[in-house]
């Protein structure tokens, strides 16, 4: 499917900023007019009219990467020493909410680890494990990334300070940002084609918002690719997980700190219905 039409599932006739963003940035579905997202492989990694250098461990680094990753590193350690600049007026809200910077850290390493180069992240706030995917992408050197976030309270309720830090982490513009509930951005993104190699769950927390959630991350995010979430400890989240690990095969990938991770089958099978298997256990 053409960017175009990629773009035009977002709803928008007269294309906004955002629209524009996802046009820049070549969100596109796997097998589009670009061919592939350039997973592995260092020639993979170059870039027409750029000068690739070659880092310490062999992979061809753009430059203006290594400058991007400099500036997302120093942004995350500012957040991670001084806190936000502006938080919502709980007592303690930045630390009940963010995503703390060491598991920051295993998730940025986790996605490192799959080659991930366009991941979807649903539940901005603060921008903590926001700032850690993109300093993943960056790590890449790949021209090409791609770090789709959905919020639909961002600018509401977290006066934007999460969007403030991916921009000033120089991440805009590979960042394109839908402030929609992810029930609905979700949806489209997939009636459009896109494709995920990642995604992070952090948005709501309520079982049937995170279930719709994984119901269309397992159309959206690639066969063989990650599902990672924060907060599947509250039964809300695990129950709404068991489901898909029960009835769809999504296996469990080992993972340090809060975060949980799941390895989607590396081909996607429709089970009969007849074969459920209840996942709830009853009360
Ligand atoms: C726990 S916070 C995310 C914290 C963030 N990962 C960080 O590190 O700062 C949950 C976020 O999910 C957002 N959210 C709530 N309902 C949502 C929905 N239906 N779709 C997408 N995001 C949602 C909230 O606005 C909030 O910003």
């Amino acid at each position: 499917m053409p960017l175009s039409q990629v773009c035009l599932a977002f709803g928008d006739p007269d294309p906004s900023p955002l629209v524009l963003v996802v046009q820049r940035l070549g969100v596109r579905p796997e097998g589009g007019e670009q061919g592939g997202r350039g997973r592995g492989g260092a020639d993979a990694r170059r870039v027409r009219g750029a000068l690739p250098v070659v880092s310490h461990d062999g992979e061809f680094v753009i430059p203006d990467a290594e400058e991007r990753l400099r500036r997302v590193r120093a942004v995350r350690s500012e957040l991670r020493t001084n806190g936000p600049k502006r938080s919502r007026p709980f007592e303690g809200d930045f630390e009940r909410v963010a995503l703390p910077a060491a598991d920051g850290d295993v998730l940025r390493d986790t996605l490192v680890a799959q080659g991930a180069r366009v991941v979807i992240e649903i539940g901005l706030a603060y921008g903590s494990s926001a700032l850690a995917i993109g300093e993943a992408l960056c790590s890449t050197g790949a021209a090409e990334i791609s770090h789709v976030v959905i919020d639909p309270f961002q600018s509401t309720a977290s006066g934007n300070v999460g969007w403030a830090l991916l921009t000033a982490a120089g991440l805009a513009d590979h960042t394109p940002f839908i402030g929609e509930a992810s029930s609905i951005a979700l949806a489209r993104l997939t009636a459009g084609g896109f494709t995920a190699d990642a995604a992070f769950v952090d948005g709501s927390h309520r079982f049937h918002e995170v279930f719709v959630d994984l119901y269309f991350l397992r159309q959206l995010v690639r066969p063989g690719g990650l599902i990672i979430l924060d907060d599947a400890a509250w039964p809300s989240v695990a129950t709404a997980l068991r489901y898909f690990e029960i009835n769809l095969g999504w296996r469990p990938v080992p993972i340090e700190g809060r975060l949980t991770a799941r390895r989607l089958p590396d081909e996607r099978v429709e089970p009969d219905f007849a074969e459920f298997k209840a996942f709830v256990e009853s009360c």
